[in-house]
């Protein structure tokens, strides 16, 4: 089979094409055709060593994927050969808190990924795609879906009528809005263009603000909520937009901090913190029960991911450029079944 390897330091010229052997499914694994694979930020960091490959290379890159199951461990009941399934951001977090044990197993970072033809996860790990989805559309949530969805309905506790704060149109913003829309909230949402602000607004956003022409968007967020102060932010940001977003929120908000776009330290006002009595939650990823809890949303209200773009498996160095620059709306596929 082939896969897309890490091979080195050099960034996106590192990825290298390569013939492996296929692998072979142990006792409570299944073997995957993958057929589609998603593009998260985190990929295109861990390729371009941004924040550092967490173990040896080479190394696949990619935590999200579905695919078909074509061959079944010994002992595994649940599914059958032909099944579409998509494989959770770490793949042993079933349910219950967060560990240190489930971020070692995070896809693509310290373990393989999944930017390969065929592979092998457990199968209590895997979770069926509803009907409605494809393949492509399937590939796109394990991180950014469920990162969103944690952030509002499982840690954020979302209520109709709130106003949350979305940074951005990237994958993690634009799945937020989706549930936040679904949930009754009512959504805030900065983009660095004016297009991509109509887009926003067309997929739901009450009111979009461009950073680039006035970057103070936490001014012009507290005046959208009469001086009071949105609800929840969504921070995919970090260090350079945290104190905005911490400035943005009301007293007794929630800032849901997910991203590390502008770096991974940085001066935050802790005062305003304690003084405005914000809960202030890191989030990394979801369980697999979130996310099964996720698609059952999903199904009901039949939402839909919004993906930019679709690369060809023999073209995806040239979809790790794409996120690199910044153009992209939702989520980039790479699509591993030749299109
Ligand atoms: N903690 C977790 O579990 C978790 C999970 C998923 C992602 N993340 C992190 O969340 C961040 C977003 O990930 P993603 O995969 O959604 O990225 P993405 O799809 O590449 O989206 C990035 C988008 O963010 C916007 N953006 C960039 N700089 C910004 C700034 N200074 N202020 C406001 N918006 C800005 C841009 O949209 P516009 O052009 O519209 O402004 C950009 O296209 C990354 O740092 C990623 O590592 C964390």
């Amino acid at each position: 089979m082939k896969a897309w390897h890490i091979t080195g330091i050099e960034g996106i010229p590192a990825l290298q094409l390569v013939d492996l052997p296929s692998p072979e499914p142990a006792p409570g694994e299944v073997l995957l055709r993958m057929q589609a694979v998603s593009l998260n930020y985190r990929d295109y960091m861990n390729v371009t060593g941004i924040r550092g490959v967490t173990g040896p290379i080479p190394r696949i890159p990619c935590s999200d994927g579905a695919g078909e199951v074509i061959a079944l461990g010994a002992g595994v009941t649940d599914w059958k050969v032909g099944d579409r399934v998509v494989v959770p951001f770490m793949p042993t977090w079933l349910d219950g808190g967060f560990t240190q044990f489930h971020s070692a197993r995070a896809l693509g970072g310290a373990v393989d990924g999944l930017l390969c033809e065929e592979a092998c996860l457990p199968a209590n790990s895997l979770l069926r795609i509803p009907d409605y989805l494809s393949m492509q559309e399937a590939a796109t949530l394990p991180c950014a879906a469920v990162t969103a969805w944690d952030a509002l309905m499982v840690r954020g506790q979302l209520t109709a009528g709130e106003t949350v704060l979305i940074l951005g149109s990237g994958g993690v913003s634009v799945f937020a809005l989706q549930f936040a829309r679904h949930a009754g909230a009512r959504v805030l949402a900065i983009s660095s263009s004016d297009e991509k602000c109509a887009r926003l607004r067309a997929l739901g956003a009450d009111a979009t603000h461009n950073y680039k022409t006035d970057p103070a968007w936490d001014d012009w967020a507290i005046a959208q909520t009469d001086g009071l102060g949105v609800d929840r932010v969504v921070e995919i940001g970090g260090p350079e937009t945290l104190n905005r977003s911490i400035k943005a929120t009301r007293f007794g908000g929630h800032i849901a901090l997910i991203g590390v776009l502008t770096g991974t330290a940085g001066d935050v006002q802790t005062v305003q913190i304690l003084r405005k009595g914000i809960r202030l939650d890191g989030i990394y990823v979801g369980s697999r029960a979130m996310f099964q809890a996720m698609l059952a949303t999903m199904s009901g209200a039949q939402l839909r991911p919004v993906i930019d773009s679709v690369f060809p498996f023999k073209d995806a160095p040239a979809a790790f450029s794409h996120i690199e620059g910044g153009g992209h709306f939702g989520k980039i596929v790479i699509s591993v079944t030749p299109l």
